[in-house]
Parts: C-alpha cells; sequence; structure tokens
C-alpha cells in the first residue's frame, strides 16, 4: 500500500501527484439526488461498489436509503463485508469451489447472494452451501440483451430457478435481468428502447416463473444510464447503479434524455496531476498517463480548462495540446483530469483524498482495491 498523498488541512496545491480526488460536496450531491428520485417503497437502491470498492460510501449509499450493495467479485464482498456492510449481492456468476467457500463464509456475518447462468454453477454453489452448513441466495442472471452472461428469458430462466428452489441448501433470490450494453448507447430514444425491451423480457420471465409457482423476490438489473427507464417500467424493484456516485469522461457522452427534467449527476471523482514538462510551444505533459487513469473507455478530459485536450497517454505520461490562441499551464501546475472510467480509474489508488471546497478533509482507503479473485 503506498503512503497517503495528503494530509488533512493540505490545500490542492499540496497534495502530491498524481492523486485519486472525490469532492465531498458533489459526492453527496449525487447519493442525496438518487435517493430522492426512488421511490423507496417500491424500488430499492442496491448501489455498484464496483465502482467506488470502499465500505465508507458503501454505508453513505446504505444511510440514504440503499438496501444494500452489489459487488463483482468475492474479494469485494469480502471488503465490504469487513468494513460493516450486511447485505451484498455479487452481482456475477461464481463456480470456483475456492470462491464459493469463501463466500458461504460470509453469511455468517452478512446476507450473501449470488447469481447463476448454468445448473453445475447452481450445484457448485449448493456444495459450497452444504459443506458450510449454510445456505446462499441464488438469482437466476437472464440474458436482456447485454450478450454477456445469463440464460434466455423464460423456460431457460425457469429451469434454473426450479432447480435453485428444489435444493436444501439453497434459496431462490429473483432474477438479474442487467443490459450493460444499453448503459452508453448515446441516443437516448435507443438508449430508451433498450431498456423498454429489457424490462419486458425480464416481465414476461417474472411472469413464467410465477406459472411455475416461484415468486421473484429480487427482481434486478439497471446501471446509471438506464435507471430512469427501468424505474419507470415498473418490472424491477431493485437497480444496481453503481457510476452515479462519481460519473466520467465516459457517461458525460450519453446526450441526455429529453424527458428528463432532472439535473444530472455531477462530476465528483478526477484525478489531480501536475505539469512536469511543457517542451514546445502548445504542448503540456503531466504526471499522470494510464497507470493513474484508465483509458479503455476514452481519454480523460481536463475539468473546467476546454482549452486543454489530453491526446494521448503512456505509463507515466499524459500529454496534453493547447489551443493556439490560449497559453500554456505553467510547469508545476496541477490540473484536475476527469477520468474516461470511474471504476477502473479508482482501482489504480490506494486512498481517496477527499476534498471540500479545495481543502483536504479526509483519506479513505479504496479498501477492495485489487480485489479481483
Ligand atoms: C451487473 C451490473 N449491474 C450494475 C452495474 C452498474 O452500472 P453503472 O456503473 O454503469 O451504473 C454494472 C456495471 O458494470 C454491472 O455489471
Amino acid at each position: 500500500m503506498q503512503a497517503p498523498p495528503a494530509k488533512p488541512g493540505m490545500t490542492i496545491g499540496e497534495i502530491d501527484t498524481p492523486a485519486l480526488i472525490v469532492d465531498l460536496d458533489a459526492l453527496e450531491s449525487n447519493l442525496d439526488r438518487m435517493s430522492a428520485i426512488l421511490d423507496k417503497g417500491r424500488v430499492r437502491l442496491r448501489a455498484h461498489a464496483k465502482t467506488h470498492k470502499s465500505p465508507v460510501i458503501a454505508h453513505m449509499q446504505i444511510a440514504r436509503g440503499a438496501a444494500g450493495q452489489c459487488v463483482q467479485k468475492v474479494a469485494e464482498a469480502e471488503a465490504l463485508a469487513f468494513g460493516g456492510v450486511r447485505d451484498i449481492l455479487v452481482s456475477n456468476e461464481v463456480v470456483c469451489p475456492q470462491k464459493l467457500a469463501r463466500l458461504a463464509a460470509l453469511t455468517h456475518i452478512a446476507n450473501v447472494a449470488l447469481c447463476a447462468d448454468s445448473l453445475a454453477g447452481i450445484e457448485a454453489a449448493a456444495s459450497a452451501a452444504r459443506d458450510a452448513q449454510t445456505t446462499l441466495t441464488v438469482l437466476v442472471e437472464v440474458n436482456v440483451g447485454g450478450e454477456r452472461c445469463g440464460v434466455s428469458p423464460g423456460g431457460e430462466a425457469v429451469a434454473l430457478a426450479q432447480a435453485i428452489a428444489a435444493s436444501p441448501h439453497l434459496r431462490f433470490g429473483g432474477i438479474q435481468a442487467y443490459h450493460g450494453r444499453a448503459q452508453h448507447v448515446r441516443d437516448p430514444a435507443e438508449r430508451k428502447a433498450a431498456a423498454v425491451a429489457a424490462a419486458r423480457a425480464a416481465a414476461m420471465t417474472v411472469e413464467q416463473l410465477k406459472q411455475a409457482g416461484l415468486s421473484c423476490e429480487t427482481i434486478g438489473g439497471a446501471g446509471t444510464g438506464t435507471f430512469m427507464h427501468d424505474l419507470e417500467s415498473g418490472v424491477y424493484n431493485e437497480l444496481q447503479a453503481g457510476s452515479y456516485c462519481f460519473m466520467d469522461a465516459d457517461y458525460a457522452r450519453n446526450s441526455p434524455d429529453p424527458d428528463d427534467a432532472r439535473p444530472g449527476f455531477r462530476q465528483a471523482l478526477f484525478v489531480l496531476s501536475s505539469v512536469m514538462s511543457v517542451p514546445r510551444p502548445g504542448i503540456a505533459v503531466v504526471d499522470a498517463g494510464h497507470k493513474a487513469v484508465a483509458v479503455d473507455s476514452g481519454l480523460p478530459l481536463v475539468f473546467g480548462r476546454p482549452e486543454l485536450s489530453y491526446v494521448s497517454a503512456s505509463d507515466e505520461h499524459g500529454k496534453l495540446t493547447v489551443s493556439e490562441e490560449k497559453p500554456a499551464p505553467r510547469l508545476g501546475e496541477r490540473l484536475l483530469l476527469v477520468p474516461g472510467h470511474c471504476d477502473p480509474t479508482v482501482d489504480r489508488f490506494d486512498w481517496y483524498v477527499v476534498i471540500k471546497k479545495e481543502r483536504v478533509v479526509g483519506l479513505w482507503p479504496v479498501a477492495a482495491r485489487g480485489a479481483m479473485s
């Protein structure tokens, strides 16, 4: 673990770089906005912790009404459970016996559920639960258009649900119907159409499960790009949005839905960088390359500085161009980068440097950094 790059009370100019910055006012505003949007009686938020990887932020979400957290990995579930989070869904398939044994062990301190999309996965989960003398809750993952994991809607999902319900060591928890590809469809009408089709497939599956005598406690799905449509569908009762707490440059490229009068979420996550070279006119180089900021969903933006374009990333260098009529940034100048993709950017740091009005007010560990097992 690296030493924290700042101390409480420091100004932005005193923080060592590159550093992962959270604007506390923006984070709290995003969490409050989501909590206000959700009709708490009918639809729960199970915020996705793959974004923040932090029990601190998980507890902030739970304090605002979230039912619990989603994670993608058993190691993330462990980091949250050891940080006091008591309701965790692994929104993913877990099939290896050693991982299932770790997950079953967590049921002694938290409500734990996982997804399955195969009979073999269900049998492996049942063996782990039996060996640990516990019960695991299993949701059937349904492919509602994302074309990643998940069985087809309808009959295939019913067959798996029946296998879960028939096991003395498992509990059927419902379905996960998450459409990942829909989240970043830029055109709002196309994004909505994908979400509506996903909700229809989920509803048809829920109906067939009902006819087979199985009720879904959880009908889960949704991300930051579609959750308003998923909410309006009346089908989902648990939303799994994650990125909304921080946002990123990729989500900023989604055109806003004209029907949604609510203001968007604010950018709350940044990578603070320093200009380390101004080698030629019109060029500046910062100390944050792709080891500090994820570029899988596009290059970062330079916050509040439209005249600067981050044009290429190497391991430890970020090259910026400066538009002609503007002065180049000074050597040593601090620049806030808006990451292209928030989740993997967070994974590059051990510490959140939490700021309020340009002063450091906290250092929070990224507890599930590197939790990929
Ligand atoms: C299963 C699942 N649910 C929810 C999410 C959250 O999506 P977002 O961070 O876009 O809100 C993801 C993100 O990849 C996911 O894989």
